[in-house]
C-alpha cells in the first residue's frame, strides 16, 4: 500500500468544493444547481442549445468516474453530462482501480487529480469518499455510498419542481428503508422547505445522527410505522429497494420486516389525487412497489431517470464555476 493522507503534503486546497451529501450546498447554491440543470439543456430549443454551445466548462478536460458497485443511470447520466459540457469521461471499475487494495484512496484521488477536472466515485464505505475529498485537488462527487446518494436527490428535486412548480411546502412521503436514497432525499427536501415524512417498520428508522443532520437543513423528518399516515396529503410518494447493494446478508430479515410497506394502488389512493409516485430505480415490482403503481399513470420513474443527466450537468457546471 502506498502513502497515507498524512505522509504526503496534499496538493488539495481547502477551497475545493465537493459533493458528498446534498447539504454540502447551501439552500441558495442548491437552487443555483437546479436552475443550471433546467437551463443548460442540450435539447433542440435553439436559444438553449446556443447557450450550451458557449458554456463548455469541461472543454479539453476529463472527469474520472470510479465504480465499486454496478450502475446504469448514474454511469450513463454522468458520462453524458460530461460530454454535454465539453469534457471526456473516463469510467473505471473496482477491479481496475483497486481502492485501498492496489493503492490508497488518497493516492488514487491525488493521481486522478493530475489529469481530471473532477472525480466521481460510487463506493461501499462513505468514509472512502471523505478520505478522497480531504486530499483531492479537484471536486469529488459522491455517485452513491452506503450513506448518501446526493445526485439522485438533485434529480428528484428537479422532477418535483417540474411537476409542482415549486418544492417548498410540498409533502414528500417516503415509504420503506431509511437508506442512502432516503437520507439524501430527506436532506434535500428540508433544505428546499418541503415536508418530509418517513414510514418504515419498527426497528428501521433514521438514527439520531441522521435526524439531527436532516433537522440542520430545516425541520426534522416526521417518522411513523404506518404508511397511510406518511402518505396522507402527500404530493410525492417515494420508495426504494428494501435491500441496498452491499446489504444482501440482511435480505431474509428485511423481506419479513417490510412486508407491510409495499406501495400499492390502495396506498397511493390515500395521498393527494394529483400525487406522483417516484423510485430511483432499479425497482423490484411486487416487493417495495406494486407493478401497477411502478408502471401506472402516477409514476414518474422515467422522468426521474432522464433528470439524472440534467442534474449531473447542473452540478458539474456549478462545481467548475466554484473553483
Ligand atoms: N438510481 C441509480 O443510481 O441507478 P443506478 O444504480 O443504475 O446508477
Ligand atoms: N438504495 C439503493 C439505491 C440504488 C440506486 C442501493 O444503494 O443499492
Amino acid at each position: 500500500m502506498s502513502s497515507s493522507a498524512t505522509e504526503v503534503p496534499a496538493k488539495a486546497s481547502n477551497s475545493v468544493r465537493h459533493l458528498l451529501e446534498v447539504d454540502n450546498l447551501s439552500a441558495t447554491e442548491l437552487a443555483e444547481v437546479l436552475a443550471a440543470a433546467a437551463r443548460l439543456s442540450p435539447v433542440t430549443e435553439l436559444g438553449t442549445a446556443a447557450r450550451l454551445g458557449t458554456t463548455k466548462p469541461l472543454a479539453n478536460k476529463g472527469v474520472a468516474l470510479l465504480f465499486q458497485k454496478p450502475s446504469a443511470r448514474t454511469r450513463h447520466s454522468m458520462e453524458m453530462a460530461v460530454v454535454q459540457l465539453g469534457g471526456h469521461p473516463v469510467c473505471v471499475t473496482a477491479a481496475e482501480v483497486g481502492i485501498d487494495e492496489r493503492e490508497s484512496a488518497e493516492d488514487i484521488a491525488r493521481t486522478l487529480g493530475c489529469y481530471h477536472a473532477a472525480i466521481g466515485a460510487r463506493v461501499f464505505d462513505h468514509t472512502v469518499l471523505e478520505r478522497m475529498a480531504a486530499v483531492s485537488p479537484v471536486p469529488v462527487v459522491n455517485m452513491l455510498s452506503d450513506q448518501a446518494h446526493p445526485l439522485q436527490a438533485l434529480a428528484d428535486l428537479l422532477t418535483i419542481q417540474q411537476e409542482f412548480e415549486q418544492i417548498q411546502q410540498r409533502r414528500i412521503a417516503y415509504v420503506g428503508d431509511p437508506n442512502n436514497v432516503a437520507r439524501s432525499l430527506a436532506i434535500a427536501a428540508t433544505l428546499t422547505g418541503a415536508e418530509f415524512a418517513m414510514a418504515s417498520p419498527t426497528g428501521y428508522c433514521f438514527s439520531d445522527v441522521d435526524i439531527a443532520r436532516i433537522a440542520q437543513s430545516g425541520q426534522p423528518p416526521q417518522q411513523t410505522t404506518d404508511p397511510t399516515v406518511a402518505v396522507r396529503d402527500a404530493h410525492v410518494v417515494y420508495t426504494d429497494v428494501w435491500v441496498s447493494m452491499g446489504q444482501e446478508a440482511d435480505t431474509n430479515t428485511k423481506m419479513a420486516a417490510f412486508a407491510n410497506h409495499t406501495v400499492t394502488q390502495k396506498l397511493m389512493a390515500q395521498a393527494r389525487p394529483d400525487a406522483i409516485f417516484m423510485h430511483c430505480l432499479p425497482a423490484h415490482p411486487g416487493l417495495e412497489v406494486a407493478s401497477e403503481v411502478l408502471y401506472g399513470p402516477q409514476s414518474r420513474i422515467w422522468q426521474q431517470a432522464e433528470n439524472r443527466m440534467h442534474a449531473a450537468r447542473g452540478l458539474l457546471s456549478f462545481l467548475m464555476e466554484a473553483q
